[in-house]
């Protein structure tokens, strides 16, 4: 049978980690889709099913963040490349934590400009969110602001990223895409 490790070695991510990285990457994807057409539709009943959907599913977002992150201090990180200069290791560490930086971020101002326009967040109607901070209409303005300027900046760090894995893939021709895909079965 197939070895799956759970846990991460020093040659390869196991697959609690492969599983948090593309499960968040899929819903980033439902969540910027979500986003952008839902600010787009026309007041009605649609738009607020989608902005309950946009919310609930944001903070999913930001609990499996908490738990990933949980999980990557508590793992060993796999090794880089010998090949990788110095600045190329810099940038991908710098790359690495702004994506955690900004996907932490990006459901925390949704949080805190809900809970500035007086609005509770309701998680598929399980449980409501605690209002961290007053009703204030210039912080609903100043967080609104963040949330899109974040998910711009995010955008363009995960297209980077995305450029990254397969410039080390089909130019360099390592083992850095492979690390997080699932292991193909050994003979
Ligand atoms: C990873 C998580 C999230 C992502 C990627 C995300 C992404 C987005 C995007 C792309 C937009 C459209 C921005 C624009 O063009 O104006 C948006 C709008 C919005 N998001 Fe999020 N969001 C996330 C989490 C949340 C959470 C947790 C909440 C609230 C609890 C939230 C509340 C909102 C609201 C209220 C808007 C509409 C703002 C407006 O009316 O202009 N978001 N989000």
């Amino acid at each position: 049978m197939n070895n799956m490790p759970l846990k991460n070695s020093a040659s390869r991510f196991g697959s609690v980690a492969k599983l948090f990285h593309w499960g968040i990457a899929l819903l980033l994807i439902a969540m910027f889709m979500l986003g952008f057409i839902m600010v787009n539709t026309p007041l009605g009943m649609e738009k607020l099913i989608m902005y309950g959907r946009h919310k609930s599913l944001g903070v999913m977002v930001l609990v499996l963040m908490v738990l990933r992150l949980l999980w990557r201090l508590s793992n060993p990180v796999p090794h880089m490349p010998g090949h990788m200069s110095a600045t190329q290791r810099f940038l991908a560490h710098a790359s690495h934590f702004g994506l955690y930086v900004l996907v932490l971020a990006m459901p925390l101002s949704g949080w805190l400009m809900s809970s500035a326009a007086g609005l509770p967040v309701s998680v598929f109607g399980w449980f409501t969110l605690p209002i961290p901070i007053a009703p204030d209409k210039d912080m609903v303005h100043l967080f609104k602001g963040a949330h899109e300027y974040i998910a711009w900046t995010l955008l363009v760090l995960i297209a980077l990223h995305i450029t990254a894995a397969l410039v080390h893939h089909f130019y360099y021709k390592d083992d850095v895409l492979l690390k997080m895909l699932p292991q193909r079965k050994s003979k």
